[in-house]
């Protein structure tokens, strides 16, 4: 399985992800069946540009602002993903809204993460959300993206307490966390899905 990567920001899951698919026995996958080929990122300033370089994994900027619509950003996004053969798509901390062109040329073969326990507080403001409405409990989700943003079949869930004074910071920190524990994870066992 070749894997194409999506992400817009710091890229800890990219790297959570690296360091359990380059582990095949962790992973429980048989070597070489699952290879991180590509990252495209979107803000030319993200971090996670240099973590694929630690990683040496290609990194290709796809900047939104140079396309006229979402469907152009995701024309572009599909051209690369087929010269690195990529079959499976990881949304990672991507923070741009995906169109039916994206979701249609990879038909239950795109994942993401969401830092809530959904279908709460979807969208980009999910963590502020959740200590504004008070949850004593939230968590994050992996699923299979479609259409509708932070919508889709749910793969793996984890739960996450919210602590009296907590900030945007400390419970991101905490929801990393279980990310970093759920997504390597959920991404080897879809693999070991498709691949039976
Ligand atoms: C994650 O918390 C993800 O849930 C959210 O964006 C963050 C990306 O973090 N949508 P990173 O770039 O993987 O560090």
């Amino acid at each position: 399985v070749s894997i194409g990567i999506l992400a817009s920001g710091s890229g800890s899951n990219l790297e959570a992800i690296a360091n359990t698919l380059n582990n095949a026995t962790v992973a429980g996958l048989n070597p070489d069946t699952a290879k991180l080929s590509v990252v495209v990122y979107n803000n030319p300033n993200a971090y996670v540009q240099q973590r694929a370089q630690k990683l040496s994994i290609p990194a290709v900027l796809c900047n939104h602002r140079e396309y006229d619509s979402r469907e152009q950003l995701d024309a572009a996004i599909i051209e690369v993903f087929q010269q690195y053969q990529v079959d499976l798509v990881v949304m990672a901390g991507w923070m741009r809204i995906v169109t039916d062109k994206l979701i249609n040329a990879y038909p239950r073969r795109i994942l993401n993460i969401h830092p809530s326990l959904l279908p709460s507080f979807p969208g980009a403001k999910a963590i502020v959300q959740a200590l504004a409405y008070g949850v004593k409990i939230t968590g994050c989700t992996v699923h299979i993206a479609i259409a509708e943003v932070d919508a889709g079949p749910i793969l793996q869930q984890a739960a996450v307490p919210v602590l009296p004074n907590d900030t945007l910071e400390t419970l991101h920190q905490r929801i990393q966390v279980q990310e970093h524990i759920i997504y390597p994870q959920a991404i080897a066992d879809y693999i070991k899905l498709l691949s039976s």
